[in-house]
């Protein structure tokens, strides 16, 4: 699409030179005479550029700058002025001109003050952009997920963040819910805006009215002061509410009032006052089986149910296991000065094994501690918590399907590993508990490719 220009200069001649010089260089323009016209038709039709004479008939090229701005503040203005008027166009750029012309002018001057605020509004734009893909890139840099089912996750966090509706995430204990929570804000336009969190199960419920509606003072026993509630001070932003689940029941329909009509009175107050949030639920229980129960509403479930987010647990999503595996390992490494720390095959072997119920979390404290633990350049199944070290021990050697000289190795590593285990890496103890020597327990160990 062209360029389009909006050309103000009373002057006949000027203006027939400017617009042919420009619309030979390939701008699409549209001449006016005098600043009031100039200004009906900015109003009427989108502009990139307004060149306006200073000296005008009417309003004053001032006046159509300060005016412009109004209407449309990304357009550009360059302004045109005879040398007598310069400090008049050194404050026309104080107030956002890009630039002045002093008349008498050559086309070629025109062109290059012209060419050059569109480089610079090129720029400008690509600065946005860039800092836009930057902050998505960040958002979703420590939320890791490479399996289909994250990626949709990712997909649709997108996609619903910068618009209003209200986002229900679905999943148990520990699979990144507050995760998603923090993208959702952080990608929306509210993101300057307070994000604040409430835990419904962690507040008691006598509690959780005032402290989400706020109350007046002598509101009830205790309260001294008016206080603000959560979503007043959300107000712009968003509110997370956390393990909505366990909302009690009476509140429930307080809330669903507030949603709908998105205004709130404090407790012992009488004026109700709108306010503007975004809201956010996350929940671990099946809210369909707490409707069966009873102890959740069907309609506030409607009301919070338009874009549903569902989490897998871990145990379901094999891909993430071992990006997550290696993003914490890393982060954890990093932090604790470690940096290159390894996992050995079968301390690996027995974190790909494990199932995992409380998903990442569990996950990332397992590495956490891990790296903790270890003490040279490997992290070993005896580092692991007993829960997800057990596999490696117990996994079965007898099996008929095992070659009898596997299944033998694979016995000999369990009870050297349990040694081990038993003796804290004590190799000297540990050869005496299996009633051999010092000297067979290294070879073994570097036959079964046991790194301790
Ligand atoms: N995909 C992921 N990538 C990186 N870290 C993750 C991911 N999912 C979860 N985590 C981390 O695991 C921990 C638990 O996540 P989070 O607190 O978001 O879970 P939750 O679903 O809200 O759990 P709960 O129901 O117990 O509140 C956090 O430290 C979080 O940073
Ligand atoms: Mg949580």
């Amino acid at each position: 699409m062209k360029r389009r220009i909006l050309l103000i200069e009373d002057e006949l001649s000027v203006r027939l030179g400017v617009n042919h010089a420009l619309a030979g260089a390939g701008y699409s323009v549209t001449a006016c005479e005098d600043g009031d016209e100039g200004i009906k038709t900015l109003s009427r039709e989108p502009f990139d550029l307004i060149i306006t004479d200073l000296r005008l008939p009417g309003l004053s090229g001032m006046e159509v700058l300060t005016q412009a701005k109004e209407i449309r503040p990304d357009v550009g203005v360059i302004i045109i002025t005879a040398f007598p008027e310069i400090e008049t166009a050194v404050s026309a750029i104080k107030q956002g001109a890009f630039d002045y012309l002093s008349k008498p002018f050559t086309n070629e001057g025109l062109l290059i003050v012209v060419d050059r605020y569109f480089n610079y509004r090129e720029l400008q734009l690509e600065n946005v952009r860039l800092k836009e893909t930057i902050r998505e890139k960040t958002q979703f840099e420590n939320f890791v997920g490479e399996s289909s089912a994250m990626k949709a996750v990712f997909d649709l966090i997108a996609t619903v963040a910068p618009t209003d509706v209200p986002v229900l995430i679905q999943g148990e204990s520990g699979t990144g819910k507050e995760l998603v929570a923090n993208a959702v804000h952080n990608l929306s336009p509210r993101k300057d805006k307070p994000f604040i969190k409430i835990n419904c199960a962690a507040i008691p419920e006598n509690l959780l009215e005032s402290e989400l509606f706020g109350h007046e003072k002598g509101a009830f026993t205790g309260a001294i002061q008016a206080r603000k509630g959560k979503f007043e001070v959300a107000d712009g932003g968003t509110i997370f509410f956390d393990e909505i689940g366990d909302m009690p029941f009476s509140l429930q329909a307080k809330l669903l009032r507030v949603l709908e009509d998105q205004e709130i009175t404090r407790l012992g107050g009488y004026k109700s006052f709108k306010v503007d949030v975004r809201t956010i639920f996350a929940t671990a229980k099946d809210l369909k089986e707490a409707i069966t129960a009873g102890t959740f509403r069907k309609d506030l479930f409607y009301r919070i149910n338009v874009v549903p987010i569902h989490l897998p647990p871990l145990r379901d999503r094999g891909e993430d296991l071992t990006a997550l595996i290696d993003h914490f390992l890393k982060e954890y490494s990093s932090k604790y000065g470690k940096q290159g720390l390894e996992i050995s095959p079968d301390a690996y072997k027995s974190l790909l094994a494990y199932d995992y119920p409380g998903n990442v979390r569990e996950l990332k404290n397992a590495i956490e501690r891990a790296v903790l633990l270890s003490t040279g350049s490997r992290i070993h199944v005896t580092h692991l918590p007993s829960v997800i070290r057990k596999l490696a021990e117990d996994l079965p050697c007898v099996s008929e399907d095992l070659p009898l000289e596997e299944g033998v190795k694979c016995y000999e590593r369990q009870r050297i590993l349990k040694a081990l285990e038993q003796t804290r890496g004590k190799k000297i103890e540990a050869a005496q508990r299996l009633g051999i020597s010092r000297k067979v327990l290294w070879k073994k160990l570097k036959e079964l490719n046991i790194d301790i």
